[in-house]
């Protein structure tokens, strides 16, 4: 197939991108399960922009340099800062409803690390909502195509015309992508003026992750495959309040919103913590949570600790968190009286494929956007509710940039399709799965909240020992989304230690004991 735009991934970043160059050529959207299996869909939360007249694009640029820790790129954090409303704007006039109150004005919510009530939001389901607005849309429209089921396997450039490129080169071109088609187990090529590479997180990383299955890292996994440049992917955001139920994968989110109506963290003996580790108590960024938490969990031995929402208004819980009130009450956890245990779990990625504010990877004709990229927004730690916003903002970005381009660019009519010689299935998934749960124990042991230069060598060299089982399986394989997934997070987990251990210091979410933050636990 030969389209203008070929999209792979079917979240926000992916479907919004979609719908603004579809008016102007033909688009396929590839996506690896069903188009609604994202992460985008699990957002509880919501989506912050300046929207109140008592708040300013001042205070949120604040509050987002002051949660990166000092690693933010302040010219993008402005810049997304100030493109909010209009592309809230933008969601709305595609479908998407926000919670209003009774006059109408929009129901803001308030998270850690924000200092106004800023979070649009839809009931305590916002991604939910987004999702089906922008699904339907897709669905609708004349010049897109859908393909449920594929799975990107690599991107094309010239290396597949036997041009081998060994590190990053200016001229590296990126021409679509080699894709899976998992229902007649066949790889098809996909040939593209333009890719747009919006493939979502890497929560799967770690055993405990609130990210859907999804979530493995893919698109830095091709990108850096491709010599494209991945940058800051050392910071792992953990959210610190998920349910604790230890058999439940993805763990269920506890949104932050909660501790913005007054929720506070205990530990089990049923007191309160967080005003030792910051002023601002429960509701301080998400870092400093997280890793009072852990410590607090590690020092006492214990399991977990407990969110209490026990003092907010009951009709409160019941109107704006109805989902998460029915969860908890299925578990025989009544958030109306009980205390609700909770535990860290892998969250977000921070850093990803380097774009520049029109979205452009370092591959040309590559675009990224969302959680898959580092912009420059998050630096060393998320600041809650502003990746939904990144999305929406760089994929319209990118939009923009492609559109002026894409009628230049020629697609090389010598590209091969993708070479099966010398590959059959494998005889042991075990080989595979093995493999799998073992990086994520890896991760989660030694490149988790806290680390250690000792923790992350071991890592490193326990990593490479997979690496190299599961190279040598690949090159003698069929494709299998399986060993495609596995051997994708050991590249995004080999790269995840390596920039950590090239950080001499402790900073936002990279926290290490050989160099304690001054200011933190
Ligand atoms: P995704 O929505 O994850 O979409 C990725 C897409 O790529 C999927 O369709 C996937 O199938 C596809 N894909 C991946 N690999 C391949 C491949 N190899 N081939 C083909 N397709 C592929 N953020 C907020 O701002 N506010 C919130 O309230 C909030 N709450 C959250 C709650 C939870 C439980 C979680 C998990 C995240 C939350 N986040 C929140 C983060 C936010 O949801 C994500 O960062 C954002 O939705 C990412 O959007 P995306 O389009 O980049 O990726
Ligand atoms: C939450 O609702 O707590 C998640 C918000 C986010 O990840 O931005």
């Amino acid at each position: 197939m030969k389209v203008d735009f070929l999209v792979i991934g079917s979240g926000l970043a992916g479907l919004s991108f979609a719908l603004k160059v579809a008016p102007y050529g033909k688009v396929c959207i590839a996506t690896k399960t069903t188009l609604d299996d994202t992460n985008t869909r699990y957002a509880q939360g919501g989506i912050a922009a300046v929207i109140d007249s008592g708040d300013s694009y001042e205070k949120h640029v604040l509050d987002t340099l002051t949660a990166g820790d000092g690693l933010c790129n302040e010219e993008v954090v402005r810049m997304v800062v100030r493109e909010a409303p209009e592309q809230i704007k933008q969601l709305i006039d595609w479908g998407t409803r926000f919670d209003r109150t009774g006059d109408g004005a929009f129901d803001l919510h308030k998270e850690g690390g924000h200092s106004e009530f800023r979070i649009l939001h839809h009931k305590d389901n916002t991604g939910f909502e987004i999702q089906r607005a922008l699904s339907d849309m897709a669905q609708r429209h004349p010049n897109i195509t859908i393909l449920e089921n594929h799975f990107a396997v690599d991107v094309i450039t010239q290396h597949h015309l036997g041009k081998l490129v060994k590190r990053y080169h200016p001229d590296t071109e990126c021409y679509g992508a080699y894709l899976l088609d998992i229902k007649n187990n066949k790889t098809i090529t996909i040939l593209a003026k333009v890719t747009m590479m919006a493939t979502g997180g890497t929560g799967n990383l770690y055993s405990t992750t609130t990210n859907p299955p999804i979530a493995t890292g893919d698109g830095i996994a091709m990108v850096y495959r491709a010599k494209g440049i991945i940058d800051n992917l050392e910071f792992v955001q953990f959210h610190p309040t998920s349910l604790y139920n230890p058999d439940e994968k993805p763990s269920y989110l506890i949104t932050e919103a909660m501790r913005g109506f007054g929720a506070v963290l205990r530990t089990m003996d049923g007191k309160e913590f967080m005003h030792k580790y910051d002023i601002r108590g429960s509701l301080a960024p998400r870092d400093i949570v997280a890793r009072a938490i852990d410590h607090e969990m590690k020092v006492r031995g214990e399991d977990h600790v407990f969110l209490d929402a026990t003092q907010t208004p009951h009709e409160a819980l019941k109107n704006h968190f109805p989902n998460i009130r029915e969860k908890c009450l299925n578990l025989g956890v009544d958030i109306t009286k009980d205390y609700i245990p909770v535990i860290p779990a892998a969250h977000y990625q921070c850093g990803g494929i380097k774009v520049d504010m029109k979205g452009r990877s370092s591959i040309n004709r590559l675009y990224a956007a969302g959680e898959t990229t580092c912009t420059g927004l998050h630096g060393a730690n998320r600041l809650a509710s502003n990746s939904l916003l990144e999305a929406l903002v760089y994929a319209d970005n990118a939009a923009t940039n492609a559109l002026a381009h894409f009628k230049n660019y020629l697609i090389p009519d010598n590209i091969p399709d993708w070479n099966t010689e010398g590959t059959a299935h494998p005889e042991e998934m075990v080989l595979i799965t093995q493999n799998y749960k073992e990086m994520q124990q890896i991760m989660s042991n030694y490149v988790g909240i806290v680390r250690s230069n000792l923790r992350l060598k071991r890592a490193a060299d326990r990593l490479q020992i997979i690496y190299d089982e599961t190279e040598a399986l690949y090159v003698k394989t069929t494709l299998s989304v399986k060993l495609c997934e596995l051997r994708n997070m050991i590249n995004a987990g080999y790269l995840v230690i390596k920039s950590a251990q090239a950080r001499h210091e402790s900073i936002g979410l990279h926290y290490t004991i050989d160099y304690p933050h001054q200011k933190q636990v």
